[in-house]
């Protein structure tokens, strides 16, 4: 990775950490953009050593305690988290996201609609015209129904690919919730009917398409912030 896209991560990463002062529980999202975010927490205890965290995967849960943050279990937590901040793969102008790089999309999605305010934070590649442009939209798929749901999704041409282990396994990934990764190599042109007719398909846990689901989106730039709010 460039140390361009570095410096850009590390600016949208220092600019989140403002929204999380005011917080009691806040849920933490996965992957390089939020280390980044949790690296400048653990620099801040003092103001973080009494905030309750909830992760959105066992990589942000280790990350977290690692440093001594309180980091609360989910089940039967009624409470909302008073904001919820993740990174993203691509991000529209207008707000619509696809999440999931990090096979954490299903408990990332689940803690972005139950915050009260959700906000991303992303480097300045993550922007796109069209979601789906540079990146495949991950959907979440118990192992079950896999076969059924790949022939599917092949008659819809929605050119999926099971996501295969790269290191530390052979054969495919499996989430921290016990399921398969299908990444779809498509164009989304009408985001909200795609999220629909995937929903309808039985098996298929969750998307990688988050919609209506940001207050801001956080976008670094080597010398620079930008937040897009709706
Ligand atoms: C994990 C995710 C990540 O938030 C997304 O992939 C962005 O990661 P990074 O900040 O490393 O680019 O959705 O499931």
């Amino acid at each position: 990775m460039s140390s361009l896209v570095e410096k850009a991560k590390e600016r949208a990463a220092s600019e989140a950490l403002n929204y999380l002062y005011d917080a009691e529980i806040i849920g933490v999202g996965t992957g390089s953009t939020v280390e980044k975010l949790i690296a400048k927490i653990g620099l801040e205890k003092d103001a973080f050593s009494t905030k309750m965290f909830v992760a959105s995967s066992y990589d942000t849960l280790i990350k977290l305690q690692s440093l001594g943050l309180k980091v609360v279990p989910t089940e039967f937590l009624a409470k909302k988290p008073d904001v919820y901040v993740d990174g993203a793969d691509e991000v529209t102008r207008n707000l619509m996201l696809i999440k999931g790089r990090g096979g954490a999309l299903l408990r990332e999605k689940i803690l972005a609609y139950f915050s009260k305010r959700k906000i991303y934070i992303v480097d300045y590649t993550k922007l796109v015209n069209v979601l789906g442009e540079k990146k495949p939209l991950p959907i979440e798929v118990i192992p079950y129904a896999v076969g059924w749901v790949i022939n599917e999704l092949v008659k819809r041409k929605l050119n999926p690919k099971i996501r295969m282990c790269r290191n530390g396994k052979d054969g495919p990934v499996i989430t921290d919730s016990g399921n398969i990764v299908i990444d779809l190599y498509i164009k989304i042109r009408d985001p909200e009917s795609l999220e629909k007719e995937l929903k309808s398909i039985p098996g298929i846990v969750e998307t990688g398409l988050f919609i209506n689901l940001a207050d801001a989106v956080i976008v670094g730039y080597p010398d620079k912030v930008d937040v897009i709010t709706p």
